[in-house]
């Protein structure tokens, strides 16, 4: 059973509050299947989030089977959510969507187990003959029962659905109905489903009528035109809207409890035509007492036991572990990618192109570099100025094939992380609320694009030293190394923190655009802003590092050249070290708090 008592819901908009529901109370037993509608606006999706817990009601509690939810959330495989918009990936097919949402959320025992829970959804969900069919094909009704399909995965007893309906043709509409009726049958599964639609409301149980924020009806769809003394369903909008909410709901309250005896007797009557079997009925009771029990029988909790108690959670034998959803996560994002075809065809592009740009200057920084003569005669020193300029322009264009290199390297990083998390805020929120840790879902984004760091990175360090025999060594590796890593690392952090990844993409471009004029290495920064701009700039200590690593005559015909200081190999190692650190302290950080409404 589930009970809102008394909810109120209020935010904050502009410094004045506003109450978006009042005083909302309703009961639903199990088996039940109910709509809440009401005009657009009237707080459906509040409430319906309100219920999962993503929004935390200012007054009242809910109840579930006896158990206060402000004290004890639902845990994640009890409840489904099924958001308005598709939260499935458009490059993977039916089955792939569901296999990867039921390892996510649920542990199996074997694969047969797994195949036997996906083939049950795929048949219950009518999705059997498409199930390899891409996603981005699907059509809007498939879409839905798709979304419904990943989240009976987890065989949730309570579904919640945020108009599911919307946009459809009549006829694929009554079939969601339908199948939302069907879901409801089994297991005591309640469902609730918001819709702004009147068709089909004959089968639900029960309607829950909310206007400006407050219940103005609930009980069975028949009884609904007699409350509301109107002739068709169709008439109840326009008749909501002669009185406020709050006076429907004042009137509501006087008949309420006639209103759910008849609900329950309709109950009884489905359940005497075996229309849906309950088991456990007295299960709510037995929650009930088992709740106010537990504190007379027990010792007073100590802090150790309370954190025990949560590693049992997190160690809930239903729930899969970090490391098996890191894997389902981490083989989900290659299909991706390959999948993906613009996706890898741009990687290829940068990976194969960006070093044979830098190659063409190889020739410019493979100049011989002459030490100076020790006598002073005239000959010499005019020989001495011409080696010089010689050497200083082999110098120079060592430090540019460097610079450019890092330049380079930024921009893959740029490119591999900008849109990684914003571009799927939606599904990530979806299965975070579904039981994805996020300690799971960031060890899957440093894994993969590690991977990519290493390999455009010593592909670049190869492919250019094949040309340019003046590269220095494993430590201007793991120099071109770090630059891209720490690039990457810092637009991972801003596509966790962006709104959406166009404004991620943005930013990372001009974190990378700015990196070549800010790093000194064209001109010397004035003394002030070296000190507050530099830590900041990759390009600058990944630069610096390399340079460090040439070979002593080579690093003295840059340092001639240069009107910037450089620094010394350890502390740039650290300097880089402390921006993948913090750009991934950072993702972490924003990938755990909540986005719904971003
Ligand atoms: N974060 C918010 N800031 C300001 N107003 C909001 C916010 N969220 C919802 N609302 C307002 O609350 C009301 C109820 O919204 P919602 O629950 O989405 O309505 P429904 O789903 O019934 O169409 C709307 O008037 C909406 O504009
Ligand atoms: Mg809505």
């Amino acid at each position: 059973m589930l009970c809102a008592a008394n909810i109120a819901y209020d935010i904050e908009v502009d410094g004045e509050p506003l109450c978006l529901l009042n005083d909302v109370y309703f009961e639903v037993p199990k088996g039940h299947f109910m709509a809440i509608v009401g005009p657009s606006g009237c707080g459906k999706t509040t409430l319906l989030k309100t219920i999962a817990g993503m929004n935390a009601e200012t007054e009242g509690a809910f109840f579930w089977n006896g158990r206060d939810l402000s004290e004890e959330d639902f845990e994640p495989y009890e409840v489904g959510f099924v958001p308005q918009f598709s939260i499935a990936y458009d490059q993977l097919t039916v089955d792939e969507n569901i296999e990867s949402s039921a390892k996510l959320r649920c542990r199996f025992n074997s694969p047969e187990d797994l195949d036997q829970r996906i083939e049950q959804i795929l048949i219950e969900t009518g999705l059997t003959e498409i199930a390899d069919r891409d996603v981005k094909i699907l059509s809007g009704g498939q879409k839905r029962r798709l979304a419904l399909a990943m989240e009976l995965t987890s065989q949730p007893s309570l579904l919640l659905c945020d108009e599911v309906t919307s946009g459809l043709d009549p006829r694929s509409e009554e079939d969601i109905v339908k199948l939302l009726h069907q879901i409801s049958r089994q297991n005591g599964r309640i469902v609730i489903s918001v819709t702004h639609s009147l068709a089909q409301l004959e089968l639900y149980d029960s309607i829950l009528v909310l206007h400006q924020g407050y219940v103005a009806y609930h009980g069975s769809p028949r009884g609904m035109s007699h409350y509301f003394g109107v002739e068709s369903l169709e008439d109840v909008y326009p008749k909501l809207q002669e009185r406020t909410g709050e006076q429907w709901n004042r009137s509501w309250g006087k008949r309420r409890e006639a209103y759910y005896a008849k609900l329950e007797v309709d109950r009884q009557e489905k359940i005497l035509q075996g229309e849906f079997v309950i088991d456990g009925e007295d299960e709510d009771e037995k929650l009930v007492v088992d709740v106010e029990i537990e504190p007379d029988d027990k010792e007073p909790v100590s802090n150790e036991e309370i954190e025990e108690r949560d590693d049992d959670v997190a160690e809930d034998p239903r729930t899969p572990s970090v490391l098996s959803q890191f894997w389902t996560l981490f083989a989900r994002r290659w299909r991706i990618f390959f999948r993906d075809k613009t996706q890898w065809s741009l990687q290829l592009i940068m990976i194969l192109l960006f070093p044979i740009l830098v190659a063409m200057f190889s020739d410019k920084g493979s100049g011989q570099i002459i030490s100076l003569s020790a006598t002073e005669s005239a000959l010499s020193i005019k020989n001495d100025i011409e080696t010089q300029q010689l050497n200083m322009k082999t110098g120079s264009a060592v430090s540019g094939i460097i610079m450019f290199q890092v330049i380079l390297l930024g921009l893959m990083g740029s490119n591999n992380a900008a849109r990684e998390i914003a571009g799927e805020r939606a599904i990530v929120e979806k299965e975070k609320y579904a039981g994805m840790k996020v300690s799971s879902y960031m060890l899957c984004k440093w894994m993969f694009l590690g991977t990519l760091v290493l390999v455009q990175s010593i592909w670049m360090y190869l492919f250019v030293n094949f040309f340019w025999d003046r590269g220095g060594g494993l430590t201007h590796l793991s120099f071109l190394i770090l630059a891209n890593a720490a690039m990457t690392s810092v637009c991972l952090a801003i596509s966790a923190l962006a709104k959406t990844a166009d404004q991620a993409s943005l930013l990372s471009i001009y974190l990378v655009g700015f990196q070549l004029p800010l790093s000194g290495a064209v001109l010397a920064l004035p003394t002030f802003a070296e000190w507050v701009i530099r830590p900041f700039i990759s390009a600058y200590w990944a630069w610096s590092g390399s340079i460090y690593s040439l070979k002593s005559d080579v690093l003295g015909s840059v340092k001639n050249v240069l009107d910037t200081n450089l620094t010394e190999i350890n502390q740039c190692y650290v300097v880089l070290g402390i921006h993948i650190l913090v750009g991934m302290l950072v993702a972490f950080g924003a990938s755990r708090a909540s986005k719904w409404d971003a």
